[in-house]
């Protein structure tokens, strides 16, 4: 490749909107009959079959799809299956020496590797070890840790004895922890001492331990040790050292408990509207078959694949296309601890070129950060092994889907642009790469046996080209069953909507807004409720807002996300003080910590705008769009309906002094 940009080149994919597959990947491609999509109409439900059918079942079942009690959906009826032993004991046979899992630590040349015997060896070990602690089937098992192997190791010996797992992710604070561990009854808690963020070691104990403060009831704490130091275990508390309790299971087999179909595999936290997260509950028959089937026709997963998701397995992303997908298929997975500039700015490529890498799936706000960076990173490297390339997180513009396309896939790569939630389980909308061409900006159409739609607040249908709200009129294998118990909230939250009586089906909002165009692909716009994406992580509003009207001085304040180049959106917070409290830089940092103790550094607001009165609308309702347009600098719309307009221009000018 040149030093020079093509200038001939960028030109014509500048103009280009459409891409069709690359030949050379639809030769061998999982999925490339473009019938595929009559097929699950025409015969619908029982196609998803061939999701479940990816899968080893200890007893088949005997109904695909039980819609007697909407919207609470089963799927895949009587069916008996352990996912441990989908993502481990099957391969052993076949692929035991091939490497399930490919670590890559943060420091240089620190790399672990294990095959399937090993971590079906690992997993093992820390199942008995589990046990041993009294951790029964259908009890919650708690993981805060950062992306070291015994994360995902102690996610399938969980499956493997039927305890579900919560995993909360390792940059949420002390609190965020408690509160999810006190939400779901968790009395098991695995995290680490520290792990390694640009060069340097963090402390992530003191923070369990922390959190462990705010939590009532009692816990039995495993600690690995990361770092190698000697403070890990504190041995007159009740923590207990992983590696012991390892050790002291030398070689045990744990027999893969048999669980229901629809028996929770685990339990995810995430943002809403209201103030607290929402345990997500997801199930083992269901969410394993449409993480497999997914990984497989999407994501064009085969065993002999390398394949690298660089999300975190704090995530959804991570659960569904780090571990239980590509396991599930017996590929290997790549997992690496750090930043993509650590030691520097061409870390990914390097990885890629190491390790043959065949497919990568990121987030936009990663490809912006190495679209500014430039090409120079990734032309210093082979990155001629990559076959599929995909996104998630957030809607990813043109032009940096072209500078993908490009300069990482060479334009012989297809990019598939995933839209789907952590209550999706897996992905929902997205072209099929061996069949669809592709339109950047756009994810692409609803995939086979999915049924989405774009519909005005009545739940009519809006023309192409209009914005609407996004929904899914079917139930799908991968769905969230309910939140963690709360049916009441689950209803409320994501089918009351427009789910009216004289409409004979349930339907599932998942709260964004987006557009359709005359071939039914779908561009998502952003939420629609009081949720934040920033760099692609869910933050609510309400949470950040509990956090600083917490704060001493405080009398209101108001929280909404604005643009923001790399990061996509960013926090704002607009903050009235009380009478005396002085409004000073002092404060400012003073909030901004209240945000990072609540929820974490990801929180952090991007400014903090003292005002003397929020605008608001007669009604007393905080007019979050204007806000927003401040943040934004956009041009002010209709201000008429506000009680005090006034306000508006004083908070504006404040902004702009900033
Ligand atoms: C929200 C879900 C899915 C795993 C990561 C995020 C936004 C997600 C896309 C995309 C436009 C997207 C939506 C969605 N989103 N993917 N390809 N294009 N927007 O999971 O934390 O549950 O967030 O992320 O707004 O509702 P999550």
């Amino acid at each position: 490749m040149s030093d020079q940009p093509d200038v001939e080149l960028e030109a014509r994919l500048a103009e280009q909107e459409e891409f069709e597959p690359p030949e050379s990947f639809v030769e061998q491609a999982n999925v490339t009959d473009e019938g595929i999509y009559e097929e699950f109409d025409e015969n619908w439900p029982d196609a998803w079959e061939r999701a479940a059918e990816l899968l080893d079942w200890e007893e088949d079942w005997n109904q695909v799809l039980d819609d007697s009690n909407e919207p609470f959906y089963e799927w895949f009826v009587d069916g008996k299956l352990n996912a441990s032993e989908n993502c481990l004991d099957r391969h052993l046979d076949d692929r035991g020496d091939e490497v399930a899992i490919e670590w890559i630590g943060e420091p240089v040349d620190e790399t672990r590797t294990y095959t399937y015997s090993e971590l079906h060896r690992e997993v093992n070990e820390f199942a008995a070890a589990l046990r041993e602690q009294g951790v029964g089937e259908d009890d919650v098992v708690t993981m805060y840790m950062p992306m070291i192997p015994e994360l995902p190791i102690a996610m399938l010996a969980c499956a493997r004895i039927g305890a579900p797992h919560s995993v909360v992710f390792a940059g949420f604070s002390a609190d965020a922890l408690a509160e999810r561990m006190e939400s779901a009854d968790s009395e098991t808690l695995v995290t680490c001492d520290g792990y390694y963020r640009r060069g340097e070691a963090l402390d992530h104990l003191d923070k369990a331990r922390e959190g462990l403060d705010n939590v009532g009831h009692d816990v039995t704490t495993v600690v690995v040790d990361r770092l190698g130091d000697e403070r890990t275990v504190d041995h007159r508390g009740s923590e207990l050292d992983y590696d012991a309790l390892v050790d002291e299971q030398d070689g045990a087999e744990v027999e893969p408990v048999t669980r229901d179909a629809e028996d929770m595999l685990f339990l995810m936290y995430t943002s809403g509207t209201t103030g607290k997260p929402k345990g997500v509950k997801h199930t083992t028959g269901g969410y394993l078959s449409y993480a497999a089937w997914t990984s497989h026709a999407v994501l064009d997963i085969k065993p002999e694949d390398t394949y690298w998701c660089s999300a975190d397995i704090g995530w959804i992303t991570g659960h569904s296309y780090i571990v239980y997908g590509p396991l599930a298929l017996g590929t290997t997975t790549v997992m690496y601890e750090g930043t993509p500039d650590y030691p520097d700015k061409d870390r990914m490529w390097q990885i890629v070129d190491d390790y043959d890498v065949n497919q990568l799936y990121t987030a936009p706000t990663a490809i912006r950060a190495f679209m500014k960076w430039g090409e120079k990173y990734p032309e210093q490297h082979d990155l001629s092994s990559l076959r599929l390339l995909g996104t998630v997180g957030e809607p990813i513009n043109p032009r940096a889907w072209k500078w993908y396309y490009k300069y990482i896939g060479n334009e012989e790569c297809p990019v598939v642009d995933t839209w789907w939630q952590t209550e999706t389980g897996g992905m929902m909308i997205t072209t099929l790469p061996g069949v669809k061409k592709m339109k950047p900006g756009s994810a692409g159409p609803p995939l086979p046996g999915v049924s989405a739609d774009i519909v005005d607040t009545n739940g009519d249908p809006v023309e192409a080209g209009r914005a609407g709200h996004l929904v899914v009129n079917k139930p799908w294998p991968g769905m969230l069953r309910t939140l963690y118990k709360n049916d009441e909230r689950f209803i409320n939250e994501y089918w009351d909507e427009y789910s009216v009586p004289d409409r004979d089906q349930w339907v599932y909002f998942p709260e964004d807004g987006a557009k359709i165009d005359d071939d039914g692909y779908i561009t998502v716009l952003g939420r629609v409720d009081d949720v934040i994406n920033v760099s692609g992580h869910r933050l609510g509003t309400m949470e950040i807002e509990s956090a600083i009207v917490g704060v001493e001085g405080v009398a209101e304040a108001a929280v909404v996300g604005g643009d923001h180049e790399m990061k996509g959106e960013a926090v704002y917070a607009y903050v009235i003080t009380e009478d005396g409290q002085e409004e000073n830089e002092e404060f400012r940092q003073e909030i901004i910590e209240a945000v990072e103790d609540a929820i974490g550094p990801i929180a952090r607001p991007e400014a903090v705008v003292f005002t003397h009165e929020l605008p608001k609308t007669r009604s007393g309702k905080i007019m979050r769009r204007l806000l927003e347009d401040i943040a934004n600098g956009d041009e002010l719309g209709n201000t008429s309906t506000l009680r005090n307009p006034d306000v508006v221009h004083e908070i504006e000018q404040k902004v702009q002094g900033d």
